[in-house]
């Protein structure tokens, strides 16, 4: 049985107060049959998900340590106790502006697991990689090194060159990545493999989720620009929801 379709949108650095009415737009209007979710920047975690209970809220980062002194940082059980209820971790923009390294984004899975979130982590390949033919490798590897030891809710397959500028693989490309990266998680995970949600991101959009969403083994998406209104993203969702 296909697994129950995620999207997920990513908020990045937007958001203010006056954003909480367009999250609650959103959250209105979601379809049966599709789990949604907005990782938002934190500072709006905790007024969305008052606004919107019942809602999946969920952070953009996390520390690997439970606590500690580390300066701007936040840790799962702060975001937990805000209202999130899951996180993602190890987003390219995390990995290159941030040098995170996949042992940290292991611990950040591990340390969000603990704290009762659940966990989207993110892998993708640079247009070099791919230009060169190692981008199922490459994002192989990656999944290997970050994965924690307890199957993650979801797995963000997010080709960096893909992210924010309009270009996507080809549907072709994708399937080969899911499926190997499905390869992976049930050689990791055994059955619960099996269920790890694989979402596609990078320039997901309304004209090209449906036939995102039907290509084998893509569970959901992580959507990052077409998140931001209710006008972009429901399309988004009930694409999936009839997927
Ligand atoms: P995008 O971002 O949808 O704006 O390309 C996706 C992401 O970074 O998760």
């Amino acid at each position: 049985m296909a697994n129950r379709k995620l999207v997920a949108g990513n908020w990045k650095m937007h958001g203010t107060a006056d954003s909480i009415a367009e999250i609650v737009r959103i959250a209105a209007a979601v379809p049966a049959g599709v789990d949604v979710a907005l990782c938002l920047p934190a500072t709006l975690i905790e007024r969305a998900a008052r606004a919107v209970p019942g809602f999946a809220i969920g952070g953009q980062d996390v520390h690997g340590e439970a606590k500690g002194a580390f300066t701007g940082d936040l840790a799962a059980h702060q975001l937990h106790d805000a209202g999130a209820r899951l996180v993602i971790v190890g987003h390219s923009e995390r990995r290159d502006g941030h040098r995170e390294s996949d042992g940290q984004v292991r611990a950040k899975a591990i340390s969000a697991m603990a704290a009762a979130l659940d966990v989207i982590l993110c892998v993708g390949e640079s247009f070099a990689e791919r230009e060169a033919g190692r981008a199922v490798a490459t994002v192989s590897a990656q999944l290997d090194a970050s994965l924690p030891p307890a199957a993650p809710d979801a797995v963000a397959y997010e080709p960096i060159w893909a992210i924010g500028t309009g270009r996507i693989p080809s549907l072709e490309d994708i399937g080969e990545m899911h499926s190997a990266l499905r390869g992976r998680l049930v050689a990791l995970y055994g059955e619960a493999g099996v269920a790890v949600r694989l979402l596609y991101g990078g320039s997901v959009k309304p004209s090209n989720a449906a036939e995102i969403f039907g290509v084998a083994d893509v569970d959901g998406a992580l959507v990052g620009g077409a998140s931001l209104t209710a006008a972009d993203f429901l399309p988004i969702v009930v694409a999936a929801a009839n997927s």
